[in-house]
Formats: structure tokens, C-alpha cells, sequence
């Protein structure tokens, strides 16, 4: 079965890399989405994203990238992917992607799976690493090598 990894990854992290990882291991095809999101503002551009997934995920041959503007659905319906992949830190993820789950299945049938997080990345987001990136923290143990090279860049003034 061919499934969807979504998300914004701005930028992808160990805790994103974990699961994409893993359900590598259970599915036959996962294609990581990266969705553009028209209410957020983001550190990279989308194919600075894409290009730092591919980098970090160049040793698994049934994982591809790909982008998206729009609903995850529709992505779906137009690439026949009939399952999404998330992963679930802890019960403050829950409330809504159980809402984004209920109501993507009701519009399309297409079903979400959940896997449950490494405990060691539980707290990790991409919005966190940025913060800490901003105020000169060391990010390399949560973040690929590639990475940590751009938000270096980013934060000493690198241009987009
Ligand atoms: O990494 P994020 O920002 O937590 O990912 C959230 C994302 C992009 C997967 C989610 O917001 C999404 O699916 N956006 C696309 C628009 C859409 O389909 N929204 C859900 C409507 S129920």
C-alpha cells in the first residue's frame, strides 16, 4: 500500500525522520508531503524543505518527496494514496488530529493511521528547534546533519 506522510516540515526533524522510518518498514510506498501552509509563515522555502528531506532520506528506496498546496485529500485522490501516516507525540496532539482524521475520512474514506512517537523525541517539534536555533542552541542532536547546516546558515543571515 502507498501512503502519505504530510506535514510542514519546516524544517524535518529526527522526530519526523522516526516515523517516516518506520512506516517505511510497514508500507510498501511513502511519500512525504510537504504541504504548504497558507496560515503559517515558515523559516524555508518549500523546496529547501523538500531538498533537505530528500538529502536526509536518500538511503531509503521507498520513500519519494513531494509538495502540495491544498487539502490533503485531494493530494491524495489525484496520487491514489488511500492512507495517511502521523505520528503522535502525546495527548496534546491528540484533540485535533482525531478532528482532522474523523473529517478527512468522512469527506474522502481515506483512513489516518497513528504511530506512536520514539519517547525520546515526544517533546521535539520543528517550531522548537527553531526557537532554540534562533537563540544560538545546539540543535544537532535533534535535527539530520543537513539540517543543521541550513538553520545555521538561516540564522547567521544566509539568504533564501
Ligand atoms: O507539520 P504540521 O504543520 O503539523 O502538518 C499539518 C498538516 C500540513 C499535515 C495539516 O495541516 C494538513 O493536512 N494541511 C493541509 C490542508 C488540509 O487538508 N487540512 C485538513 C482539513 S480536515
Amino acid at each position: 500500500m502507498r501512503v502519505v506522510c504530510p506535514g510542514s516540515f519546516d524544517p524535518i526533524t529526527y522526530g519526523h525522520l522516526d516515523i517516516i522510518e518506520r512506516a517505511s518498514e510497514q508500507f510498501d510506498e511513502v511519500v512525504v508531503a510537504v504541504l504548504v501552509n497558507r496560515t503559517k509563515g515558515s523559516l524555508f522555502t518549500v523546496d529547501e524543505r523538500m531538498a533537505m528531506i530528500g538529502e536526509t532520506l536518500k538511503g531509503i528506496s521507498n520513500v519519494r518527496v513531494d509538495s502540495w498546496s491544498g487539502l490533503l485529500i485531494d493530494y491524495c485522490k489525484e496520487r491514489d494514496i488511500r492512507a495517511i501516516v502521523k505520528g503522535l507525540r502525546a495527548v496534546s496532539d491528540f484533540d485535533y488530529e482525531l478532528q482532522m482524521a474523523q473529517m478527512n475520512r468522512q469527506l474522502s474514506g481515506i483512513e489516518t493511521h497513528f504511530m506512536a512517537t520514539r519517547p525520546e523525541y515526544s517533546f521535539l517539534s520543528s517550531s522548537l528547534v527553531k526557537e532554540l536555533a534562533t537563540y544560538g542552541g545546539d540543535v544537532s542532536t535533534y535535527v539530520p546533519e543537513a539540517v543543521h547546516v541550513a538553520l545555521l546558515e538561516r540564522m547567521s543571515g544566509g539568504t533564501r
